[in-house]
């Protein structure tokens, strides 16, 4: 796979892809990680003088025009932290959108309106990914958030560039959430948390190739202390998943990997911001109570195995960290993953819901990694070879 530095984008017109799949409020992005993530790819191609064509898609339109998801809020905010103007055009393949990106000057940057009003980007339509590749002469993936889709902008575009590259972010994706984790500084401590198992089990499994503790907290810890026979309550259990949790456990042993879970929980009768809650350990739960959270103990027994690492990966909330009185757990283990990677340890922190955890607790900063992709995390982590890589890899 071609890198961005290894190709002359001195003086050309380039096409970036980039996840700008960003929460909006009111017209206004509210949370700017992923935009801020693509900006050493767009700053490089500013330094080389490029004149710059972005495209991006925007929530799920279903291949129609809809306003609640124009990308226009944010050529606002991309406009903030570059300080320069953003050009914007509402179609992604008219026209008048081509001639603006053949006649944009060095440094000048246009922003396509949403890639998936088109029905086209998501059939990976043919058609459409030629319109697209008007816009420039070399193309740049640097979308890690759809990388386990094959989109017209992700994949069926390369077969009308004769120029295409990575961009830095996709690299540090790649790095980190594939060769970092295949081979890691040991040892490797995975923190897994969320609510279900499913969606999850490729990704123990081959996790279980390369760690020597996995810790399990979040509901889906309960399954797991289900299968293993303990009380869990009224906790939410994932009853499809509970023999496949009883053989990873064995696998587990087997393979000599210690897979730790919670002793300890808060536990309340009902999931509320005004729910009360008491120290419960997990074989005491009644009948009733959900475990929301994990307990003190588990905290400070996660924290010692924590800093006997050399590399961590987190996936997952520990606990309900939407509800203040829940995220304790959450936080108290982003607290320590910081403190061991002041150490000196590697932390890659996956996407989607980690990345929301630690954003909503304020705990952004310091950690080696965090993703920007939430299912393409897991697809990578899951040890799968995803439609975006192979594009880019087998690209002639
Ligand atoms: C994400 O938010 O995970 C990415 O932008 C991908 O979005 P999608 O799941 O709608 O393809």
């Amino acid at each position: 796979m071609n890198k961005i530095t290894d190709i002359d984008i001195l003086d050309k017109r380039i096409l970036i892809r980039v996840d700008f799949n960003v929460p909006l409020m009111n017209g206004s992005v509210t949370d700017n990680f992923r935009i801020k993530s693509a900006l050493p790819t767009i700053k490089y191609c500013l330094e080389n003088n490029a004149s710059i064509v972005i495209i991006s898609h925007l929530g799920r339109p279903k291949g129609i025009r809809d306003e609640e998801y124009s990308l226009f809020p944010v050529a606002d905010e991309l406009e903030k932290l570059l300080g320069v103007p953003i050009l914007f055009s509402d179609d992604c393949i008219s026209e008048d959108s081509i001639s603006t990106s053949a006649g944009l000057m060095p440094r000048e940057i246009h922003l396509l309106e949403n890639l998936r009003f088109h029905r086209g980007e998501t059939t990976n339509d043919p058609g459409f990914a030629e319109q697209l590749a008007r816009h420039a002469d070399i193309f740049i993936n640097d979308a890690f958030g759809t990388a386990h889709r094959a989109h017209a902008s992700n994949v069926g575009i390369l077969e009308f560039m004769s120029e295409v590259s990575s961009g830095f972010l996709l690299d540090g994706e790649r790095n980190y959430l594939a060769d970092a984790i295949e081979n890691p500084v040991k040892p490797l401590v995975v923190v897994l948390g969320g609510s279900k198992v499913t969606g999850k089990i490729e990704l123990i499994e081959n996790l279980m190739e390369y760690a020597s503790d996995i810790i399990i907290g979040g509901a889906m810890a309960f399954t797991f202390l289900k299968a293993q026979g303990f009380n869990t309550g009224g906790s939410l259990i994932d009853s499809d998943r509970l023999e496949i949790a009883g053989e990873l456990l064995n696998k587990a042993k087997s393979n000599n990997i210690s897979i730790h879970l919670p002793k300890d929980v808060l536990a309340s009768t009902e999931i509320s911001e005004t729910s009360t809650w008491s120290i419960s350990d997990v074989e005491n739960l009644k009948n009733d109570e959900i475990g929301l959270d994990i307990g003190p103990e588990s905290c400070i027994e996660f924290e010692q195995i924590l800093a006997n690492a050399n590399t961590i990966l987190w996936n997952g909330p520990l606990g309900v960290y939407e509800i203040s009185n829940y995220a304790v757990g959450t936080q108290y283990i982003a607290k320590s993953i910081l403190a061991c990677t002041e150490e000196g340890a590697t932390s890659i922190i996956g996407g989607g819901d980690t990345s929301a955890a630690i954003s909503a607790l304020n705990f952004k900063r310091g950690y080696t990694h965090i993703s920007t992709g939430g299912g393409a995390s897991l697809e990578l982590l899951s040890g799968n070879y995803l439609p975006a890589f192979k594009a880019l890899d087998n690209h002639e």
